[in-house]
C-alpha cells in the first residue's frame, strides 16, 4: 500500500504535450494529495486565458505572473504541481521550483508531444506556420534547463497509466513517497 503522505511537493516540468497535467492529476488521485496546474491558476488569478495574456501583456507579463503563482502554490502544503513548459527556463521560477519542490522532467520527442495535443488553439507559442519546427527548436533551446531537474522520466511510447507508473517508481526510488506493506492482525 502507498503511504499517502507526500514528503515534498513535486513539480512536473517539460515541453507542451509532455502530459504534465494528465499525469499529475492521475498521480495526485493515486496518492490522495492535492493537484494544481499553474496555467489554470494563472488564468484564474488574471481573469484571462493564457492566449489573451500573451496578446495583451506579452510573454514577459505572463512570466512574471507565472513566477508569483508557482511560488505561492509551492509555499503551501505538499502537492503535485503541473507547470507550464517555459517555467523551469525562467531563473526566478526555476529557483522557486528547486527550493520548494522536487523537479521531475517528463520528456518525449517533439513529434510525439505534438501528436498528444488535442488542440493548439490555447498555446500562443504554437500559432506559427510550422508547429513541429517550433517544438523542435524549443526542445533544443530548453534541454539545458530541463536537464537540471532532479528526476527525469522518458514517456516516449508510454500510455498515460504507464507514464504515471514510471513517475511513481521514480518518486519511490528518490524517497519522496514510500511503499509499505500493511499487515492485517489475525
Ligand atoms: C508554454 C507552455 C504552456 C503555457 C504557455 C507557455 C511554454 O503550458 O504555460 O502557453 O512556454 O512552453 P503547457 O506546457 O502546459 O502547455
Amino acid at each position: 500500500m502507498l503511504d499517502k503522505s507526500l514528503k515534498r511537493s513535486v513539480s512536473l516540468i517539460g515541453l507542451m504535450g509532455a502530459g504534465k497535467s494528465a499525469i499529475g492529476r492521475q498521480l495526485a488521485s493515486q496518492l490522495g494529495c492535492r493537484f494544481a496546474d499553474s496555467d489554470t491558476e494563472i488564468e484564474a488569478e488574471a481573469g484571462l486565458s493564457i492566449r489573451d495574456m500573451f496578446e495583451l501583456g506579452g510573454e514577459a507579463k505572463f512570466r512574471a505572473i507565472e513566477q508569483r503563482v508557482i511560488r505561492r502554490l509551492l509555499e503551501g502544503a505538499p502537492l503535485i504541481l503541473s507547470t507550464g513548459g517555459g517555467a523551469f527556463c525562467q531563473p526566478d521560477t526555476k529557483s522557486a521550483i528547486s527550493d520548494l519542490s522536487v523537479s521531475l522532467w517528463l520528456s518525449a520527442p517533439p513529434a510525439t508531444l505534438l501528436g498528444r495535443m488535442s488542440s493548439l488553439a490555447a498555446r500562443p507559442l504554437l500559432q506559427g506556420p510550422d508547429p513541429l519546427a517550433t517544438m523542435e527548436a524549443l526542445a533544443i533551446a530548453r534541454k539545458p534547463f530541463y536537464s537540471k531537474a532532479e528526476l527525469h522520466v522518458d514517456t516516449d511510447g508510454c500510455s498515460l497509466p504507464q507514464a504515471s507508473d514510471l513517475v511513481l517508481a521514480a518518486l519511490k526510488t528518490a524517497g519522496i513517497i514510500t511503499a509499505q506493506t500493511t499487515f492485517v492482525a489475525q
